[in-house]
């Protein structure tokens, strides 16, 4: 019969809770707030547990990732977590915040009420803290082939492309490959092994629909398969999530839209 319950070293336990420190002027801070955050090392052959760390919002940044920061280096430099940009482009600050997949540095702490729960992302295997191992999801961003594929020679200058078909790209290259997305999706929660999952798709999809590129029949024989692309069942969580407002559900359709066209 199925285990139901975690396994006993999978359970968080309660952590250490640090309290904010007095400011300069030897008060407590006046306005606070609570972040409780994951911590896991699986090296250390403990359970994971919530650490709970008291921020004095008056000297913090306005966003998770400012707390998160301030954290690390005024609080607590065991801390691990990703972070480059600070601006919502590189997307390595994905996390679970407040029960959702987001950006760190552009979610806003006043958007979460009460203590704040800061989890990695969901169902995948975690290196420490808040530090997901993404390994499986760029090997199938990689099973793409994201990169242009032509057979005809390469023209002496740029390749060009109509303003009509550049805006076929719109929707599809501002993705970030944060995994927001594909690490919200039922489906691939389930079959992370085979589902290629939202992200790698919705990148598919930026690739068939690009002009200039000829590998068109390629790549969707790649993706004619019960399980790379057909596992979706249309949750939409992906399109929920997405930091950048993109719709991984839409563009899953509509590859599965020019399978059928090529049938007929
Ligand atoms: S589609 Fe959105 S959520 Fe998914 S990887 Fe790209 S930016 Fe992140
Ligand atoms: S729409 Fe498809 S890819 Fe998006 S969350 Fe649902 S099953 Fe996953
Ligand atoms: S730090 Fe780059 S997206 Fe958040």
């Amino acid at each position: 019969m199925a285990e139901l319950v975690l396994p006993k070293k999978s359970r968080v336990k309660k952590g250490k809770k640090f309290r904010a420190k007095p400011g300069p002027d030897g008060k407590s801070p006046r306005r606070t707030k609570n972040f409780r955050v994951y911590r896991y090392d699986p090296d250390s052959g403990e359970n994971p547990r919530l650490d709970t760390y008291q921020v004095d919002l008056d000297s913090c940044g306005p966003m998770v990732l400012d707390a998160l920061i301030k954290i690390k280096n005024e609080i607590d430099p065991t801390l691990t977590f990703r972070r480059s940009c600070r601006e919502g482009v590189c997307g390595s600050c994905a996390m679970n915040i407040g029960g959702a997949n987001t950006l760190a540095c552009t979610k806003a702490i006043s958007d979460v009420s009460g203590s704040v729960p800061i989890y990695p992302l969901p169902h995948q295997p975690v290196m420490k803290d808040l530090v997901p191992d993404l390994t499986n999801f760029y090997a199938q961003y990689a099973s793409i082939q994201p990169f242009l594929q032509s057979k005809s020679a390469t023209p002496p200058t740029e390749r060009k492309q109509s303003e009509e078909d550049r805006q076929k790209l719109d929707g599809l290259y501002e993705c970030i490959l944060c995994a927001c997305c594909s690490t919200s999706c039922p489906s691939y929660w389930w079959n992370p092994d085979r589902f290629l999952g939202p992200a790698a798709l919705l990148q598919a999809r930026r690739w068939i629909v690009d002009s200039r590129d000829e590998a068109t029949g390629e790549r969707l024989d790649h993706l004619e398969d019960p399980f790379r692309l057909y596992r979706c069942h249309t949750i939409m969580n992906c399109a929920n999530v997405c930091p950048k407002g993109l719709n991984p559900s839409k563009a899953i359709a509509e590859i599965k839209a020019d399978m059928v066209k090529r049938m007929i």
